[in-house]
């Protein structure tokens, strides 16, 4: 059997959040985060707070070399005091050390979307000075874990929690104003900028953020990429385009606004809140960007009868369903797009190495007594790495993919029902149980490849 191999040194693992999987929402001195207090779900997660000793064992066994987990801010700032909870920055340290002596190399994100509370009752990220709070927690965890991790995340996709949380309420904290939506993704984007300094201030070897990257394509560019498009077609690809990706991409890696978005923000609230120096700030070098990669937008120019705006600035384009495989979720199946984000950005930013930081998929696993034969998950996995492979044959700098992801957790507003995980959770129990996805991609991660 001959094998489609990736670069030596490629770097495979899996990917979680803190409030996904966590539990044990006041242990150590946790104060509340949005979340907490947005969602009715009270559960436990996964109770990876005590059980992360049988979470890096079972990552041990699949072979992973990497693991990107973040850190919940309010275990390390419960209040707005200012005062560092040691008690909460003990737990990454015990969890550290753990993915150490198993030979994982560890990955931190700073901020997936779990605010503290505190900070959201003084303004949130409509607020300039949460920027400011959130580099100095960046330092603290930094001057807690920097001896060990190497690799920081400052943001996990600033653009779901701004636009989803501030814009159409439907993530924590459920606010609902586009001017908000604006202001709180510039304020994420100015903490990451000061975060990107702190971190680098205090000696981190690699600084990169998180970035979710959806392909805009019109219905018929989905099986043709070089279709010629409209006039009105065209301006709504460049515009969705525009909010959804280059309004973090070119502020953070090229330090300016895209040229579309600013009159749309003008109109949403105005431009007050962006100062002059900002965006000097925001553009600090970075060594690695993440990338999540789920599905493409696909939208078409609805001039003569306008939907209901899907969010601020998307008025007059209609975004579509196409004829494709669909996740549980509804999203819609094209690998080929993970190609084509990869390759585009390894054309427009030829310093910056790139990370596969998730991707993956929901389906509905059926248990019975000799496993869980996640079929779907594993083609779903193996369609995106050969597309993923194809990127980096034409010269993409992907440098690693993380699945998304290690458990069944909690999928936000989706709740439990949701099941991403390569290991199957029986919530009744905390039981885990490796699903043959979990299996397949061991077998991946030993060969370095697929099997052709
Ligand atoms: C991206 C987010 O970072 C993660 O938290 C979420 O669970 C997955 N998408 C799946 O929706």
């Amino acid at each position: 059997m001959s094998t489609a191999s990736f670069p030596e040194g490629f770097v495979w693992g899996v990917s979680t959040s803190a409030f996904q999987i966590e539990g044990a929402t006041s242990a150590g001195g946790r104060g509340p985060s949005i979340w907490d207090v947005f969602s009715a779900d009270r559960a436990e997660a996964c109770d990876h707070y005590h059980r992360y000793p049988e979470d890096v064992r079972l990552m041990k066994d699949l072979g992973m070399a990497a693991y990107r987990f973040s850190v919940s801010w309010p275990r390390v700032f419960p209040d707005a005091s200012g005062k560092v909870n040691e008690a909460g920055l003990d737990f990454y340290d015990r969890l550290t050390d753990a993915l150490l002596a198993a030979g994982i190399t560890p990955y931190a994100t700073l901020y997936h979307w779990d605010l503290p509370q505190a900070v959201e009752e003084l303004g949130g990220w409509p607020s300039r000075d949460t920027a400011r709070r959130f580099a100095d927690y960046a330092a603290a965890v930094h001057g807690r874990l920097g001896d060990r991790v190497d690799t920081w995340f400052t943001l996990n996709e600033p653009w779901v929690a701004a636009f989803l949380g501030y814009g159409d309420g439907s993530h924590a904290p459920g606010r609902k104003s586009p001017a908000e939506a604006f202001q709180s993704a510039h304020h994420m984007m100015l903490a990451h900028g000061l975060a990107t300094q702190a971190l680098r201030s205090g000696g981190a070897a690699r600084v990169g953020t998180v970035l979710n990257i959806s392909p805009v394509l019109t219905p018929a560019q989905v099986s043709d990429f070089d279709r010629q498009l409209s006039e009105e077609d065209a301006e709504a690809v460049a515009r969705i385009d525009a909010l959804a990706n280059r309004q973090f991409l070119e502020p953070m890696l090229r330090g300016s606004y895209p040229a579309e978005i600013l009159p749309i923000i003008e109109r949403n609230g105005g431009l007050g809140h962006i100062r002059d120096g900002d965006l000097d700030l925001i553009a600090q070098p970075l060594d690695l960007l993440g990338i999540n990669y789920y599905s493409p937008s696909v939208v078409q120019a609805q001039p003569s009868e306008p939907a209901a705006p899907a969010y601020p600035g998307s008025e007059g384009v209609l975004f579509c369903t196409i004829p494709t495989a669909v996740t549980a979720m509804g999203w819609p199946i094209v690998p080929n797009c993970l190609s084509l984000v990869l390759r585009r950005l390894s054309a427009e930013y030829p310093e910056l190495d790139l990370m596969v930081t998730e991707n993956g998929a929901d389906f509905v696993d059926v248990v019975t007594g000799d496993g869980i034969h996640d079929v779907e998950r594993i083609s779903f996995v193996e369609e995106h790495l050969r597309a993923l492979l194809a990127a980096v044959e034409d010269g993409a700098r992907v440098r690693g993919y993380l699945v998304w992801t290690l458990l069944d957790n909690f999928e936000w507003t989706e709740g439990y029902q949701r099941k991403f995980g390569l290991v199957h959770v029986d919530f009744a129990t905390q039981k885990r149980r490796p699903k043959d996805s979990a299996l397949w991609y061991r077998d991946v991660i030993r060969r370095n490849g697929l099997t052709e």
